[in-house]
């Protein structure tokens, strides 16, 4: 039988990506930095994955909605009037024209080019002048409905028909994750990055502490040594990095004055996760704050990144709250700019002509549990 070949990575290479993890290898630059490779990700990865495309409480009532793009085929996710959140193409079913842009609060949606109206459910119910065309009856216009799902407050959706339920792949990271109550929390803050690497790079800085000892050595590293993070096994395409706190208990139960979560454990109180489900979904976890890293990739040397402060609801009462989120603001944005600063460089150094794969730590091992799921989906494995 005739062996499949890699017009891109040599047999060599994806040998070394996909040897046991302490003798692994980093991906070749080309998959960072290849157009050819950003579109066969589009095709393989992003339009057969579960990707986040907003959180529950941001919309809170009938008609709320928030327009975006999931890929190509531009998008409402909209809570329609019977409470159910519903994700609809947002293009016109009469010349194709985009409904609407950001976000807000409407019970219909009428098209700006001629007026065709719509419901939350994406039924079309004004059609102006078009009473003289034969065998049309609005009855039969509906938006086409993406595939979603709620995951812990998280709005996914998939473009791919045939994909498994992103619940039933994600059991491991859900149940590591159930005395969080992810679902209980809510954006307070949002922070937005254009962000000039691919989207990649991002996501492998976010998934170790390796680069703690480096990039943050007086910010994190102390706090969240690199050599206490641990990586478990998983059994999906998902990772979780647990970065035990290195400071004393007391220290580390000390949160200001956001309450944790009740029914943390005394061992987790201070304890930071970050956590991916392949592709995009990104967020830490500690026991009185979640911080999700919206990825929105946009060119293969490009995304937006938002990132999203949110509390537990128990919390949104206090007294001093915004001052709170004022200063877990800014210490997130400057960690993040420390990260910035790593990014560029490795960008940098991506685009150069003698790159070669380098050897992985086997504290990076959630970026070797991530180059196999990408070596499988990208039919390369
Ligand atoms: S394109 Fe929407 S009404 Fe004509
Ligand atoms: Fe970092």
């Amino acid at each position: 039988m005739r062996q499949k070949q890699s017009p891109l990575f040599t047999k060599d290479e994806i040998t070394r990506i996909s040897a046991p993890l302490d003798k692994a290898y980093t991906l070749p630059a080309a998959a960072y930095t290849s157009e050819e490779i950003y579109r066969a990700e589009q095709k393989k990865i992003f339009k057969k994955s579960w990707l986040p495309i907003g959180r529950i409480e941001q919309l809170p009532e009938a008609g709320s909605f928030i327009a975006a793009d999931l890929l190509d085929q531009p998008i409402i996710a909209v809570r329609d009037t019977e409470q159910e959140i519903r994700v609809l193409s947002n293009v016109c079913l009469h010349r194709a024209a985009r409904l609407v842009e950001g976000e807000g609060k409407q019970l219909k949606f009428t098209c700006p080019y001629h007026a065709w109206s719509y419901d939350t459910k994406g039924q079309l119910i004004a059609a102006p002048m078009m009473e003289t065309a034969k065998n049309f009856d609005i009855r039969d216009c509906k938006l086409p409905e993406i595939r979603s799902e709620i995951w812990e407050g998280f709005i996914m959706a998939t473009l791919d028909p045939n994909a498994k339920p992103f619940a039933s792949q994600v059991k491991g990271l859900t149940e590591q994750f159930t005395q969080y109550q992810i679902a209980e929390h809510v954006i307070q803050r949002t922070l937005e990055f254009d962000s000039n690497w691919n989207w990649k790079v991002l996501v492998e800085n976010f998934m170790e502490a390796y680069h703690h000892i480096g990039t943050h050595s007086t910010t994190l590293q102390p706090g969240f040594p690199s050599r206490q993070s641990r990586v478990p096994d998983n059994d999906g395409p998902w990772s979780i990095l647990e970065m035990p706190t290195g400071e004393s208990a007391e220290d580390a139960a000390d949160h200001g004055s956001l309450k944790p979560t009740p029914g943390i454990k005394e061992e987790d109180l201070g304890t930071l996760w970050a956590n991916v489900a392949f592709p995009c979904l990104t967020f830490a976890v500690q026991s009185d704050m979640l911080i999700w890293f919206q990825i929105i990739p946009r060119t293969v040397d490009n995304f937006l990144l938002k990132v999203h402060l949110c509390i537990h609801k128990q919390n949104l009462d206090l007294p001093d709250l915004q001052r709170q989120l004022d200063a877990s603001a800014e210490i997130v944005s400057f960690i993040h700019t420390e990260d910035i600063a790593a990014n560029d460089i490795v960008w940098r150094g991506l685009n150069a002509p003698l790159t070669t794969q380098g050897r992985l730590s086997t504290y990076e091992k959630s970026i070797w549990q991530m180059n196999q799921w990408w070596l499988s989906k990208m039919e390369l494995a």
